[in-house]
C-alpha cells in the first residue's frame, strides 16, 4: 500500500547538549533551542499534512542526568508549553501528555493539566508529548491492567489480543506512528513507542535537534510516498 502523507510521525529529540558543546554553551541553552525549535516543528504540521505529533521530551533514563540539568528541563516544561498555550489553541492543536507524570512536581503536572485542558477541543494537529515515558514501563502496566482484569474475572485470557493490550496502553487514542524520526545520528529506538513503531518507517539524520527545521521535516515528508508499507504482506 503506497501512502502519502504520514498522518503520525513520532519523533526522538535527539543532540540538545551537544548543540550547546558545540557553541560552548550550558546544557539548558541546548534544551531552550530545542524547545524552540519543537515549537517550529507544531507549526509545520498542519501545512505538511501530518495529523499527529508524538515527541519524546523526557525519558524513565533521564532521571540519571545532574540534578541541575533535570531541574532545567522541569523548569522548561514549567514555563514553555505554558507560554505557548494561546498559539496553540489558535492553531488548533491538542497537547496530551503522556508518561509516569506523576513523579513529576505537582507545579509541572499541574501546568500539563491545564494545557491539556485549555486544548482539548482542538481538531488540527494532536501533540502527544511524551514525559518520564517509557516502553517498557508503558507495556509493563498495561500487563499489569489486563491481569486485574482476569483476575476478577471480568476477561478470559484466551481472549487477550493485541487489541486488548494496545487499549490498554498510553496511546489507546492515537493511531500507530507511521514514521519515527531520529535525530543526532543516533540509530536506537531508546525505550521509546516500543510496541506502537513496530510497522513504523525510521528516518535517522545527522542533524542535531536545535538544527533541525521545519524544511528538513518537509524533505522527510516529501520521501514518504516513495516508501512502499507492505505490513509484512508480499511485494506485489
Ligand atoms: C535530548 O538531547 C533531548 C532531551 C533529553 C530533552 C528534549 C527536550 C526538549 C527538546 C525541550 C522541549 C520540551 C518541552 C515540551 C518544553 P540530549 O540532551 O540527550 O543531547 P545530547 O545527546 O547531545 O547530550
Amino acid at each position: 500500500m503506497a501512502t502519502d502523507v504520514p498522518r503520525h510521525v513520532a519523533i526522538i529529540m535527539d543532540g540538545n547538549g551537544r548543540w550547546a558543546a558545540r557553541r560552548h554553551l550550558p546544557r539548558q541553552q541546548g534544551h531552550r533551542a530545542g524547545a524552540e525549535r519543537l515549537r517550529d516543528i507544531v507549526r509545520a504540521c498542519p501545512k505538511l499534512g501530518i495529523k499527529f505529533l508524538t515527541v519524546f521530551a523526557f525519558s524513565t533514563e533521564n532521571w540519571r542526568r545532574r540534578p541541575e540539568e533535570i531541574d532545567g528541563l522541569m523548569a522548561l516544561m514549567r514555563l514553555y508549553p505554558h507560554s505557548l498555550a494561546d498559539e496553540l489553541k489558535r492553531n488548533g492543536v491538542r497537547v496530551q501528555f503522556i508518561g509516569e507524570l506523576q513523579r513529576l512536581d505537582r507545579s509541572v503536572t499541574n501546568r500539563l493539566d491545564e494545557l491539556a485542558a485549555l486544548t482539548a477541543s482542538c481538531d488540527q494537529l494532536c501533540l502527544t508529548v511524551a514525559v518520564n515515558y517509557g516502553g517498557r514501563a508503558e507495556m509493563a502496566a498495561a500487563a499489569r491492567q489486563v491481569a486485574e482484569r482476569v483476575a476478577s474475572g471480568e476477561l478470559l485470557a484466551r481472549d487477550i489480543t493485541e487489541d486488548t493490550l494496545s487499549a490498554h496502553l498510553l496511546t489507546k487514542d492515537l493511531p500507530d506512528p507511521d514514521l519515527v524520526i531520529r535525530t543526532s545520528g543516533e540509530f536506537r529506538l531508546s525505550n521509546f513507542l516500543l510496541w506502537q513503531a513496530a510497522y513504523a518507517e525510521f528516518e535517522f539524520v545527522d542533524t542535531l535537534w536545535p538544527d533541525f527545521t521545519p524544511g528538513d521535516l518537509a524533505s522527510i515528508v516529501r520521501r514518504y510516498p516513495g516508501r512502499i508499507r507492505r505490513f509484512g504482506a508480499a511485494a506485489g
